[in-house]
């Protein structure tokens, strides 16, 4: 049984999805379950993991825009074989934005939304899936 956004991975083969209709059923690649991604926050490592959820500036309407999300309050490594592979913003609306990132990039982004952001993930390739606090 699944749920709505959960992150499954393939240890075998590398194999990464995310629940967008949840069922009964086991999600099963090269012959076995699929492992359930554990949304952490507060392990080992969290420095530089955890989202970070900063304003953007207004604009001269003063309107509150979006907001830029930051991979830990100390920057995370963005090389070829240990980088975030995507951001992921949630807005109180519902609203869900993604953005890959590939080795050499900025583990940050902007998102613009007038809605009220609500959380947001990560997910590293070799520590995993994690959300703010
Ligand atoms: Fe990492």
């Amino acid at each position: 049984m699944t749920a709505l956004n959960q992150i499954y991975k393939c240890n075998i083969c590398g194999n990464i999805v995310e629940v967008l209709h949840a069922g009964q059923g086991t999600l099963i690649c090269c012959g076995q379950p699929m492992e359930l991604q554990q949304e952490k926050n507060k392990d080992e490592g969290l420095e530089k993991h955890v989202p970070i959820i900063e304003d953007l500036p207004s604009t001269s309407c003063e309107v509150k825009d979006g907001v830029k999300i930051k991979i830990g309050s100390v920057e995370h490594p963005m090389e070829d074989n240990h980088y975030i592979e995507w951001i992921e913003v949630i807005a109180q609306d519902g609203k869900i934005g993604k953005k890959f990132l590939k080795p050499g990039d900025k583990p940050e982004s902007d998102f613009y939304t007038r809605k009220q952001v609500v959380g947001a993930r990560a997910y590293c390739n070799i520590h995993g899936l994690w959300k703010s606090n």
